[in-house]
C-alpha cells in the first residue's frame, strides 16, 4: 500500500519549485485581495503561502494559517521571522471561526487527502463573508504524463500508482469547480495550470515517483521495477529527452 504523502525531503524541494509558485500566483490573483482583509490559508502546512501573503498585505490585514498537524504548525512558527501570520492548529472540516469571519479563504492540496472534501468546502464557505472569495487548489494526479522513457515501463508505474495510492482523490483538481458550484458559490471559475518539468531533477520536486529520495517503503514504484525505473530516468536525463507534465487546478468563487 502506498503512503498518501511523500517523504519530508520531497516536501522541502516542492516548497521552492517555480512551477508550484506559478500555480500559487494564479491562486492569489483569484482571491481579489485588498488591504485590510482577513485571510485564511486552510491546511497551510508549514505556512509558506501565508508568509508570502504577509509580505504583500500585512500592516493592514490579518492572515491566519491553519493546519491539522501540530508538527507542521510548530515548523511554521519556527520559520516565521516576525510576520503578522497567526498559526493555528485545527481541522478544516470544523473550524472555530464565526460565520463570515474572513474576506478570502484559500485551501491548497488539502482536499485530496480528506474523507469528505465537500464538508471542508462547506466549512470554507461558512467562514467566508458574503461577497468574499474562496480559492481551492489541487492536483489532478491522473493527468501526469511523461516522455523519454520506455512506454511499457511508464505504463506499469502509472498503473501501479493509480491502483495503490489510497486515501487520496487522485482526480481532485478537476472536481473543484463542481464542488464550489454545489456549495452554492457564485462566479465560479476554474483554471487548469499545466506544470512542465523539462528534466528528472525538476520533476522530482513535485512528482514523488520520479524522486529517488522518496523511500522504497513508500510503495510508489513496484519493487521489481525500482532499479529499471530510476536507471531509465537517469539515462533520459543524460540524453536530455525527458519531460513530464502534471495539471493542477485553481478553482475559485464568491460566497
Ligand atoms: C500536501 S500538504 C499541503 C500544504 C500546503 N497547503 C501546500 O500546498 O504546500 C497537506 C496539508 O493538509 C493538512 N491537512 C490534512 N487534513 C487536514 C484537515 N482535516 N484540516 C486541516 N489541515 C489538514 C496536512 O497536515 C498538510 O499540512
Amino acid at each position: 500500500m502506498a503512503t498518501d504523502v511523500p517523504a519530508n525531503a520531497f516536501r522541502e524541494l516542492d516548497r521552492a519549485n517555480p512551477e508550484i509558485q506559478r500555480v500559487r500566483e494564479v491562486a492569489i490573483a483569484a482571491l481579489h485581495l485588498a488591504p485590510g482583509q482577513r485571510i485564511l490559508d486552510a491546511g497551510a502546512g508549514t505556512g509558506e503561502v501565508a508568509r508570502l501573503l504577509a509580505t504583500r498585505l500585512c500592516d493592514s490585514g490579518a492572515i491566519v494559517a491553519l493546519d491539522a498537524s501540530e508538527e507542521a504548525i510548530a515548523v511554521a512558527r519556527e520559520r516565521d521571522e516576525g510576520s503578522c501570520v497567526q498559526y493555528i492548529c485545527g481541522d478544516v472540516t470544523a473550524m472555530d471561526f464565526a460565520d463570515g469571519w474572513f474576506d478570502a479563504v484559500r485551501c491548497e492540496r488539502v482536499l485530496l487527502h480528506l474523507g469528505d472534501p465537500d464538508a471542508a468546502v462547506a466549512e470554507l464557505a461558512r467562514v467566508t463573508r458574503p461577497g468574499g472569495r474562496v480559492c481551492l487548489v489541487d492536483t489532478d494526479w491522473e493527468s501526469v504524463a511523461v516522455d523519454g522513457l520506455p512506454r511499457p515501463l511508464v505504463a506499469r508505474v502509472r498503473e501501479h500508482l493509480l491502483a495503490t495510492v489510497v486515501g487520496q482523490h487522485l482526480d481532485m483538481g478537476r472536481t473543484l469547480r463542481r464542488r464550489l458550484h454545489r456549495a452554492g458559490l457564485a462566479e465560479v471559475t476554474a483554471v487548469p495550470v499545466a506544470l512542465y518539468f523539462p528534466d528528472p531533477i525538476a520533476a522530482a520536486a513535485v512528482l514523488p515517483m520520479v524522486n529517488p529520495m522518496v523511500p522504497a517503503e513508500a510503495g510508489l514504484i513496484p519493487g521489481d521495477l525500482r532499479e529499471d525505473w530510476f536507471g531509465a530516468l537517469g539515462e533520459a536525463g543524460e540524453r536530455g529527452d525527458f519531460l513530464a507534465t502534471l495539471t493542477m487546478w485553481v478553482a475559485s468563487g464568491t460566497v
